[in-house]
């Protein structure tokens, strides 16, 4: 069966394989999951998330952010992240590092912080140090999360108030001057459907700061979006597009498709289903585009009932580790494109490397 009659046929049949392993077949370089601490004391939890097969890489979901690692000046603390980075050690699992320059989670000493030289000390030392204790582990690094707003200015946040865009740049040059192989990355939501006005901003600013010097090697997606409201695989395709006149590569780093309204039916299951394969196969069809992550594979541990009360169920498993419907359309997507040889070769793999130099 070719892949786009399996895109209108049989998107719902449960399949065998696993995630990563037929991406992998599929010529993209990994299916990953995020991974919260909470959940390291959990043995069902444990036995999806460092299965290679399912999870080809892991992204700590908080455990490498500023409150995480330098909650106060110049204590850097790194069991957290560490705790998720040495699975990945362990069992061979690509590490997808988040993040290093971000307005939330972003401890209290450094929002009170206002004059451009001590900032631009204190980014340093944070990039130095966090991006320094991690050197030659992460296949890629979020340097600068969630800059832009959604009407296309410039988040104000501490670090802009104090340097500008320049906050930016000096923030992507002192990461590759830290770890020159990991992949640099500007990382966003909303930037999925082409295109709106916080896309057009992402790329003037991108160009903005690539002219200034910094070393932007992608751009991430991060691809939370709700059931029956999602963009379509064209929409994103598009974007991506754009992005891929700029960057190295592309990739979707943070999905969940949540639903609204709770409790679900088969219907709505199934749009998920279908809400989900739009982005897989979008990725798979844009050559830049190198993986997708999800943000979390359980119900169980999901941010989103956290955050928005009353929506949810937005993962591949259920809260008792059930596949859903969802998680069998990836698979079959990605074993249709691995058979009908959509991505003839597969992106090139500087995470090799990258694993080997791990200390
Ligand atoms: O660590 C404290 C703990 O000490 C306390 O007991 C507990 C009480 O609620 O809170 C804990 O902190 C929580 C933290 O996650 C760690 O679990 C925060 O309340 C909670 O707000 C925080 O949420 C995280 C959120 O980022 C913060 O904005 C989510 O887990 C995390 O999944 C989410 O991830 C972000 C990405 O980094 C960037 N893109 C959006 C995405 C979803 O918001």
């Amino acid at each position: 069966m070719n892949f786009h009659l399996f895109l209108l046929s049989s998107a719902f049949v449960a399949v065998s394989g696993q995630l990563d392993k037929v991406a992998k077949e599929a010529g993209l370089l990994y299916f990953g999951t995020a991974v919260d601490n909470p959940s390291l004391n959990n043995q069902n939890y444990l036995r999806i998330a460092r299965d290679p097969a399912e999870f080809g890489s892991l992204t700590p979901a908080n455990g490498q952010k500023w409150s995480n690692t330098q909650a106060s000046q110049g204590r850097f603390t790194y069991g957290s992240g560490d705790a998720i980075a040495n699975i990945a050690r362990q069992t061979g699992q690509q590490l997808r590092c988040h993040t290093l320059v971000w307005y939330n989670q972003l401890p209290g000493w450094v929002s009170s912080v206002y004059s451009r030289d001590q900032m631009q000390q204190i980014i340093t030392a944070h990039i130095q140090n966090v991006a320094g204790h991690y050197k030659g582990r992460c296949y890629a690094w979020d340097v600068v999360n969630e800059a832009m707003e959604d009407d296309g200015r410039y988040r104000n946040n501490p670090m802009y108030r104090a340097m500008g865009v320049d906050y930016i740049t000096h923030s992507f040059k002192v990461a590759q001057q830290t770890d020159p192989a990991a992949k640099l990355y500007y990382n966003d939501f909303n930037i999925e459907r082409c295109c709106n006005a916080k896309i057009n901003a992402t790329i003037a600013m991108i160009r903005t700061v690539k002219t200034a010097g910094a070393p932007v090697h992608g751009i991430g997606m991060q691809g939370h979006s709700r059931v029956g409201m999602s963009p379509s695989k064209r929409e994103m395709k598009e974007t991506m597009a754009r992005f891929s006149e700029l960057v190295d590569e592309v990739a979707f780093t943070e999905v969940d498709i949540r639903h609204t309204k709770l409790p679900i039916g088969a219907a709505e299951r199934e749009q998920q289903g279908k809400d989900y394969m739009e982005v897989v196969g979008a990725c798979l069809e844009m050559p830049k585009c190198v993986g997708i992550t999800v943000w979390d594979f359980t119900d169980q541990y999901s941010w989103i009932p956290q955050q928005y009360p009353g929506e949810g169920e937005a993962c591949l498993w259920d809260r008792n580790y059930n596949k859903k419907p969802a998680y069998h359309s990836i698979v079959g997507l990605l074993q249709s494109a691995a058979s009908s040889g959509l991505r003839t070769s597969a992106t090139p793999a500087p995470a090799a490397a990258v694993a080997v130099t791990a200390a």
